[in-house]
Protein backbone atom coordinates (compact mmCIF):
# COMPACT_ATOMS: atom_id res chain seq x y z
CA UNK A 1 0.00 0.00 0.00
CA UNK A 2 2.74 2.49 1.11
CA UNK A 3 4.97 1.51 -1.50
CA UNK A 4 2.23 2.01 -4.19
CA UNK A 5 1.51 5.87 -2.85
CA UNK A 6 5.21 6.40 -2.76
CA UNK A 7 5.07 5.32 -6.47
CA UNK A 8 2.23 7.50 -6.88
CA UNK A 9 3.86 10.42 -6.01
CA UNK A 10 6.78 9.84 -7.76
CA UNK A 11 5.16 9.12 -11.02
CA UNK A 12 2.97 12.65 -10.09
CA UNK A 13 6.87 13.98 -9.56
CA UNK A 14 8.08 13.29 -13.06
CA UNK A 15 4.88 14.12 -14.93
CA UNK A 16 5.29 17.69 -13.48
CA UNK A 17 9.15 17.83 -14.57
CA UNK A 18 8.36 16.93 -17.90
CA UNK A 19 5.27 19.36 -18.13
CA UNK A 20 7.53 21.93 -17.38
CA UNK A 21 10.04 21.33 -19.45
CA UNK A 22 7.92 20.95 -22.59
CA UNK A 23 5.83 24.40 -21.93
CA UNK A 24 9.30 26.34 -21.36
CA UNK A 25 10.41 24.38 -24.76
CA UNK A 26 6.95 25.48 -26.31
CA UNK A 27 7.26 29.24 -25.04
CA UNK A 28 10.74 29.70 -25.68
CA UNK A 29 9.98 28.79 -29.55
CA UNK A 30 7.56 30.83 -29.71
CA UNK A 31 9.87 33.72 -28.46
CA UNK A 32 12.21 33.04 -31.24
CA UNK A 33 9.78 32.94 -34.05
CA UNK A 34 7.60 36.08 -33.40
CA UNK A 35 8.08 39.02 -35.02
CA UNK A 36 8.13 42.96 -32.97
CA UNK A 37 5.36 44.77 -34.25
CA UNK A 38 5.61 48.37 -33.85
CA UNK A 39 3.19 51.31 -35.06
CA UNK A 40 3.43 54.99 -36.60
CA UNK A 41 1.36 57.27 -37.66
CA UNK A 42 2.29 57.64 -41.33
CA UNK A 43 -0.29 60.84 -42.25
CA UNK A 44 -3.97 61.23 -42.77
CA UNK A 45 -6.20 59.83 -46.28
CA UNK A 46 -9.61 61.14 -46.99
CA UNK A 47 -10.21 61.83 -43.25
CA UNK A 48 -8.53 58.28 -41.85
CA UNK A 49 -5.53 57.71 -40.33
CA UNK A 50 -3.01 55.91 -41.76
CA UNK A 51 -0.45 53.86 -40.01
CA UNK A 52 2.42 51.80 -40.78
CA UNK A 53 3.37 48.78 -38.95
CA UNK A 54 6.71 47.63 -38.79
CA UNK A 55 7.43 43.98 -37.92
CA UNK A 56 10.66 43.01 -37.32
CA UNK A 57 12.05 39.25 -36.69
CA UNK A 58 14.58 37.87 -34.19
CA UNK A 59 16.97 38.23 -36.83
CA UNK A 60 16.64 41.64 -37.54
CA UNK A 61 14.80 41.70 -40.83
CA UNK A 62 12.46 44.53 -41.23
CA UNK A 63 9.00 45.09 -43.38
CA UNK A 64 6.98 48.20 -43.39
CA UNK A 65 3.49 47.84 -43.95
CA UNK A 66 0.79 50.56 -44.11
CA UNK A 67 -2.83 50.70 -44.18
CA UNK A 68 -3.38 52.98 -47.59
CA UNK A 69 -3.05 50.73 -50.45
CA UNK A 70 -1.58 47.95 -48.55
CA UNK A 71 1.58 48.41 -49.19
CA UNK A 72 4.60 47.63 -48.39
CA UNK A 73 7.06 50.70 -47.64
CA UNK A 74 9.89 49.00 -46.61
CA UNK A 75 12.06 45.85 -46.71
CA UNK A 76 14.88 46.02 -45.00
CA UNK A 77 17.81 42.82 -44.63
CA UNK A 78 20.86 41.77 -44.75
CA UNK A 79 23.90 41.65 -47.32
CA UNK A 80 26.65 39.17 -46.89
CA UNK A 81 29.17 42.42 -45.63
CA UNK A 82 26.73 42.77 -42.54
CA UNK A 83 25.42 46.05 -43.91
CA UNK A 84 21.24 46.18 -43.55
CA UNK A 85 19.81 47.73 -46.87
CA UNK A 86 16.61 48.70 -48.00
CA UNK A 87 16.08 46.41 -51.00
CA UNK A 88 11.98 48.25 -52.29
CA UNK A 89 11.65 51.71 -54.05
CA UNK A 90 9.00 53.80 -52.02
CA UNK A 91 8.79 57.06 -50.41
CA UNK A 92 9.44 59.13 -47.20
CA UNK A 93 5.48 60.08 -46.64
CA UNK A 94 2.42 59.03 -47.59
CA UNK A 95 2.41 61.83 -50.17
CA UNK A 96 4.84 60.22 -52.13
CA UNK A 97 2.35 57.04 -52.37
CA UNK A 98 -0.79 59.23 -53.05
CA UNK A 99 0.84 61.01 -55.78
CA UNK A 100 -1.00 60.98 -59.09
CA UNK A 101 1.83 58.85 -61.01
CA UNK A 102 3.23 56.54 -58.37
CA UNK A 103 3.37 53.54 -60.01
CA UNK A 104 2.15 51.47 -57.45
CA UNK A 105 4.92 50.97 -55.57
CA UNK A 106 4.43 47.25 -52.99
CA UNK A 107 0.82 47.97 -53.41
CA UNK A 108 -1.98 45.53 -52.94
CA UNK A 109 -3.34 45.42 -56.79
CA UNK A 110 -7.49 44.57 -57.33
CA UNK A 111 -10.13 43.59 -58.31
CA UNK A 112 -8.44 42.77 -61.49
CA UNK A 113 -4.47 43.02 -61.49
CA UNK A 114 -3.02 43.41 -64.79
CA UNK A 115 -5.06 44.58 -68.31
CA UNK A 116 -8.34 44.38 -68.98
CA UNK A 117 -8.83 45.19 -72.86
CA UNK A 118 -10.87 47.82 -73.26
CA UNK A 119 -12.27 46.95 -69.68
CA UNK A 120 -14.70 44.78 -71.11
CA UNK A 121 -15.76 41.49 -69.92
CA UNK A 122 -18.94 39.46 -69.89
CA UNK A 123 -19.94 36.71 -67.18
CA UNK A 124 -23.67 34.63 -67.62
CA UNK A 125 -24.33 36.86 -71.05
CA UNK A 126 -24.08 40.58 -68.85
CA UNK A 127 -21.52 42.76 -70.54
CA UNK A 128 -19.24 44.85 -67.90
CA UNK A 129 -17.39 47.63 -68.46
CA UNK A 130 -14.25 48.47 -65.36
CA UNK A 131 -13.12 51.96 -65.07
CA UNK A 132 -10.44 53.12 -68.08
CA UNK A 133 -7.36 53.94 -67.03
CA UNK A 134 -4.34 52.95 -69.29
CA UNK A 135 -4.45 53.51 -73.35
CA UNK A 136 -8.12 52.64 -73.32
CA UNK A 137 -7.72 49.44 -70.88
CA UNK A 138 -8.10 49.01 -67.20
CA UNK A 139 -4.89 48.76 -65.58
CA UNK A 140 -4.70 47.04 -61.68
CA UNK A 141 -8.40 47.94 -61.04
CA UNK A 142 -9.06 51.01 -62.20
CA UNK A 143 -8.86 54.72 -61.62
CA UNK A 144 -9.35 53.82 -57.98
CA UNK A 145 -8.10 50.31 -57.35
CA UNK A 146 -7.19 48.50 -54.04
CA UNK A 147 -3.85 50.49 -53.88
CA UNK A 148 -5.62 53.64 -53.17
CA UNK A 149 -7.96 52.54 -50.65
CA UNK A 150 -7.89 52.47 -46.93
CA UNK A 151 -8.10 48.69 -45.33
CA UNK A 152 -8.79 48.01 -42.08
CA UNK A 153 -6.18 46.93 -40.24
CA UNK A 154 -5.26 44.37 -37.07
CA UNK A 155 -2.79 42.77 -35.74
CA UNK A 156 -2.74 39.19 -35.34
CA UNK A 157 -1.89 36.90 -32.15
CA UNK A 158 1.41 36.22 -32.33
CA UNK A 159 2.98 39.24 -33.58
CA UNK A 160 4.20 38.76 -36.39
CA UNK A 161 0.98 39.00 -39.11
CA UNK A 162 -0.86 42.22 -39.98
CA UNK A 163 -4.19 41.15 -41.11
CA UNK A 164 -6.18 43.73 -44.16
CA UNK A 165 -9.72 43.65 -44.40
CA UNK A 166 -11.07 45.60 -47.32
CA UNK A 167 -15.31 45.78 -48.48
CA UNK A 168 -15.04 46.38 -52.46
CA UNK A 169 -19.19 47.56 -52.92
CA UNK A 170 -20.87 46.19 -55.75
CA UNK A 171 -20.16 48.14 -58.81
CA UNK A 172 -17.00 49.42 -57.81
CA UNK A 173 -14.53 50.52 -60.39
CA UNK A 174 -17.15 48.32 -62.69
CA UNK A 175 -17.06 45.38 -60.87
CA UNK A 176 -20.26 43.44 -59.90
CA UNK A 177 -20.69 42.13 -56.54
CA UNK A 178 -20.08 43.30 -52.68
CA UNK A 179 -16.53 41.28 -52.33
CA UNK A 180 -14.92 40.73 -49.13
CA UNK A 181 -11.14 40.58 -49.25
CA UNK A 182 -8.86 39.79 -46.83
CA UNK A 183 -5.06 39.68 -47.04
CA UNK A 184 -2.40 38.54 -44.33
CA UNK A 185 0.95 39.63 -44.13
CA UNK A 186 3.62 37.78 -42.35
CA UNK A 187 7.25 38.19 -41.57
CA UNK A 188 8.20 34.72 -40.48
CA UNK A 189 11.70 33.38 -38.29
CA UNK A 190 13.45 32.50 -40.87
CA UNK A 191 13.08 35.87 -43.06
CA UNK A 192 9.98 35.24 -45.52
CA UNK A 193 7.51 37.13 -46.04
CA UNK A 194 4.37 35.15 -46.39
CA UNK A 195 0.98 37.14 -48.18
CA UNK A 196 -1.98 35.31 -47.86
CA UNK A 197 -5.39 36.42 -49.49
CA UNK A 198 -8.47 35.24 -49.20
CA UNK A 199 -11.93 36.65 -50.85
CA UNK A 200 -15.86 36.25 -51.37
CA UNK A 201 -18.29 37.78 -53.18
CA UNK A 202 -22.46 37.91 -53.15
CA UNK A 203 -22.41 38.28 -57.03
CA UNK A 204 -20.50 36.23 -59.44
CA UNK A 205 -17.58 38.44 -60.41
CA UNK A 206 -13.66 38.33 -61.78
CA UNK A 207 -10.78 38.44 -59.71
CA UNK A 208 -6.36 38.52 -59.96
CA UNK A 209 -4.83 39.70 -57.06
CA UNK A 210 -1.18 40.49 -56.47
CA UNK A 211 1.11 42.83 -54.69
CA UNK A 212 3.16 45.64 -56.65
CA UNK A 213 6.33 45.65 -54.63
CA UNK A 214 9.70 46.70 -57.05
CA UNK A 215 12.94 45.06 -56.25
CA UNK A 216 16.12 46.14 -56.20
CA UNK A 217 18.50 43.85 -54.15
CA UNK A 218 21.68 46.31 -53.71
CA UNK A 219 20.39 48.45 -51.80
CA UNK A 220 20.62 51.87 -53.57
CA UNK A 221 24.48 50.77 -54.31
CA UNK A 222 22.91 50.52 -58.25
CA UNK A 223 20.25 52.12 -59.97
CA UNK A 224 19.46 49.63 -62.37
CA UNK A 225 19.01 45.68 -61.85
CA UNK A 226 20.92 44.91 -64.98
CA UNK A 227 23.22 42.19 -63.14
CA UNK A 228 20.82 40.22 -60.64
CA UNK A 229 20.52 37.17 -61.77
CA UNK A 230 16.79 35.92 -62.69
CA UNK A 231 15.05 32.55 -62.91
CA UNK A 232 11.76 31.45 -63.58
CA UNK A 233 10.31 27.84 -63.25
CA UNK A 234 8.36 28.37 -67.13
CA UNK A 235 8.47 27.07 -70.36
CA UNK A 236 6.11 29.44 -71.76
CA UNK A 237 4.90 32.95 -72.09
CA UNK A 238 1.95 35.01 -73.00
CA UNK A 239 3.35 37.51 -75.56
CA UNK A 240 1.37 40.98 -76.11
CA UNK A 241 0.43 43.21 -78.69
CA UNK A 242 1.35 46.88 -78.68
CA UNK A 243 -0.37 47.74 -75.74
CA UNK A 244 0.86 44.83 -73.61
CA UNK A 245 -2.63 42.88 -73.97
CA UNK A 246 -2.11 39.18 -74.58
CA UNK A 247 -2.74 38.06 -78.05
CA UNK A 248 -4.15 34.51 -76.41
CA UNK A 249 -1.06 32.19 -77.49
CA UNK A 250 1.27 30.60 -75.15
CA UNK A 251 4.45 30.41 -76.60
CA UNK A 252 7.57 28.79 -75.46
CA UNK A 253 10.70 30.87 -74.32
CA UNK A 254 13.35 28.41 -75.47
CA UNK A 255 15.64 30.28 -77.95
CA UNK A 256 13.91 33.76 -77.39
CA UNK A 257 15.18 36.75 -74.52
CA UNK A 258 12.32 35.86 -72.32
CA UNK A 259 14.12 32.17 -71.40
CA UNK A 260 14.81 32.67 -67.53
CA UNK A 261 14.41 28.76 -67.01
CA UNK A 262 18.77 28.97 -66.17
CA UNK A 263 19.52 32.17 -64.02
CA UNK A 264 19.88 35.00 -66.57
CA UNK A 265 21.37 38.62 -65.91
CA UNK A 266 18.81 40.45 -66.68
CA UNK A 267 20.86 42.84 -68.81
CA UNK A 268 21.65 39.83 -71.19
CA UNK A 269 19.36 40.25 -73.23
CA UNK A 270 16.62 43.22 -72.19
CA UNK A 271 17.85 45.54 -74.87
CA UNK A 272 15.82 42.77 -77.26
CA UNK A 273 12.84 43.67 -76.34
CA UNK A 274 10.99 46.65 -77.10
CA UNK A 275 10.92 48.90 -73.65
CA UNK A 276 12.04 45.91 -71.29
CA UNK A 277 10.29 43.26 -69.78
CA UNK A 278 6.44 43.32 -69.15
CA UNK A 279 5.10 39.83 -69.82
CA UNK A 280 3.56 37.05 -67.71
CA UNK A 281 4.97 33.95 -67.55
CA UNK A 282 2.84 30.40 -67.76
CA UNK A 283 4.96 28.57 -64.36
CA UNK A 284 5.91 24.82 -64.60
CA UNK A 285 3.72 24.07 -61.93
CA UNK A 286 0.83 22.09 -60.08
CA UNK A 287 -1.51 23.24 -58.16
CA UNK A 288 -0.89 24.08 -54.73
CA UNK A 289 2.09 26.22 -53.41
CA UNK A 290 5.25 25.94 -55.24
CA UNK A 291 8.58 27.57 -55.44
CA UNK A 292 9.00 29.54 -59.37
CA UNK A 293 11.29 31.99 -59.03
CA UNK A 294 14.72 33.73 -57.56
CA UNK A 295 16.82 36.28 -58.16
CA UNK A 296 20.51 36.75 -56.83
CA UNK A 297 22.16 40.25 -56.83
CA UNK A 298 25.81 39.17 -56.81
CA UNK A 299 27.88 42.43 -55.13
CA UNK A 300 25.44 42.01 -51.64
CA UNK A 301 24.80 38.35 -52.03
CA UNK A 302 20.93 38.57 -51.55
CA UNK A 303 19.32 35.91 -52.65
CA UNK A 304 15.22 36.25 -53.19
CA UNK A 305 13.05 32.83 -54.08
CA UNK A 306 9.67 33.16 -54.64
CA UNK A 307 6.82 31.21 -54.21
CA UNK A 308 3.32 30.80 -55.28
CA UNK A 309 -0.23 29.05 -55.81
CA UNK A 310 -0.92 30.90 -58.77
CA UNK A 311 -0.49 29.98 -62.35
CA UNK A 312 1.36 33.27 -63.48
CA UNK A 313 4.23 35.20 -62.82
CA UNK A 314 4.21 38.84 -64.33
CA UNK A 315 7.88 39.58 -64.35
CA UNK A 316 8.11 43.63 -65.33
CA UNK A 317 11.55 45.70 -65.03
CA UNK A 318 10.83 49.01 -64.38
CA UNK A 319 10.14 50.24 -67.76
CA UNK A 320 7.92 53.11 -67.23
CA UNK A 321 10.04 54.84 -64.21
CA UNK A 322 11.81 58.18 -65.63
CA UNK A 323 13.40 59.62 -62.80
CA UNK A 324 10.26 62.06 -62.20
CA UNK A 325 8.61 60.86 -58.78
CA UNK A 326 8.55 63.15 -56.22
CA UNK A 327 9.50 62.55 -52.66
CA UNK A 328 11.61 59.14 -53.06
CA UNK A 329 13.42 57.74 -50.23
CA UNK A 330 16.22 59.68 -49.96
CA UNK A 331 15.71 61.53 -52.89
CA UNK A 332 16.90 58.38 -54.92
CA UNK A 333 15.93 58.85 -58.72
CA UNK A 334 13.79 56.16 -59.91
CA UNK A 335 15.28 55.95 -63.35
CA UNK A 336 14.35 52.86 -66.36
CA UNK A 337 15.10 49.58 -65.10
CA UNK A 338 15.91 50.58 -61.59
CA UNK A 339 13.65 47.86 -59.90
CA UNK A 340 11.83 44.84 -61.23
CA UNK A 341 8.59 43.43 -60.04
CA UNK A 342 7.41 39.66 -59.68
CA UNK A 343 3.84 40.16 -59.68
CA UNK A 344 2.00 36.79 -58.77
CA UNK A 345 -1.52 36.06 -60.60
CA UNK A 346 -3.77 34.68 -63.30
CA UNK A 347 -2.80 35.91 -67.01
CA UNK A 348 -3.81 39.09 -67.96
CA UNK A 349 -7.01 39.99 -69.49
CA UNK A 350 -8.32 36.17 -68.42
CA UNK A 351 -11.96 36.73 -68.87
CA UNK A 352 -11.13 37.71 -72.68
CA UNK A 353 -9.00 35.22 -73.59
CA UNK A 354 -11.37 31.51 -73.65
CA UNK A 355 -7.76 29.33 -73.01
CA UNK A 356 -6.14 31.17 -70.29
CA UNK A 357 -7.34 29.66 -66.42
CA UNK A 358 -10.65 31.40 -65.25
CA UNK A 359 -11.00 34.61 -63.23
CA UNK A 360 -14.53 33.88 -62.37
CA UNK A 361 -15.17 34.42 -58.51
CA UNK A 362 -19.15 32.92 -57.84
CA UNK A 363 -21.06 33.48 -54.38
CA UNK A 364 -20.20 30.45 -51.61
CA UNK A 365 -16.87 30.20 -53.29
CA UNK A 366 -13.26 31.28 -51.19
CA UNK A 367 -10.42 32.38 -53.36
CA UNK A 368 -6.98 31.98 -52.22
CA UNK A 369 -3.68 32.79 -52.42
CA UNK A 370 -0.58 32.52 -50.85
CA UNK A 371 2.85 34.06 -52.32
CA UNK A 372 5.85 33.89 -50.48
CA UNK A 373 8.79 36.03 -50.15
CA UNK A 374 12.29 34.36 -49.27
CA UNK A 375 15.60 36.55 -48.04
CA UNK A 376 18.48 34.83 -47.32
CA UNK A 377 22.44 35.30 -48.44
CA UNK A 378 23.84 32.95 -51.06
C1 LIG B 1 2.43 46.54 -64.32
C2 LIG B 1 2.25 46.61 -65.77
C3 LIG B 1 3.20 47.59 -66.37
C4 LIG B 1 3.10 48.92 -65.69
C5 LIG B 1 3.26 48.76 -64.22
C6 LIG B 1 3.03 50.04 -63.47
O1 LIG B 1 3.46 45.79 -63.95
O2 LIG B 1 2.35 45.36 -66.40
O3 LIG B 1 2.93 47.72 -67.74
O4 LIG B 1 1.85 49.49 -65.98
O5 LIG B 1 2.38 47.82 -63.71
O6 LIG B 1 3.74 51.12 -63.99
Amino acid sequence: MKKNRVGGICLLIILFIFNLSCSFNNSNKKGMGAAKITTQHFGNFEGKPITEYTLTNASGMQVGIINYGGIITKIITQAKDSSWGDVVTGYDSLEGYTQKDNPYFGALIGRYANRLAKGKYTIDGIDYSAALNNNGHSLHGGLKGFDKVVWETAILAGDSSVQLNYLSKDGEEGYPGNLKVQVVYTLTANNAIKIEYTASTDKTTILNLTNHTYFNLTAGKSNTIYDHLVQINANKFTPVDASLIPTGELLEVKGTPMDFTSAKKVGQDINKVIGGYDHNWVLNKADGLQEVASVYEPVSARYLTLATTEPGLQFYTGNFLDGTLKGTKKDIVYNKHYALTLETQHFPDSPNQHGFPSTLLKPGETYHQTTVFTFSIK
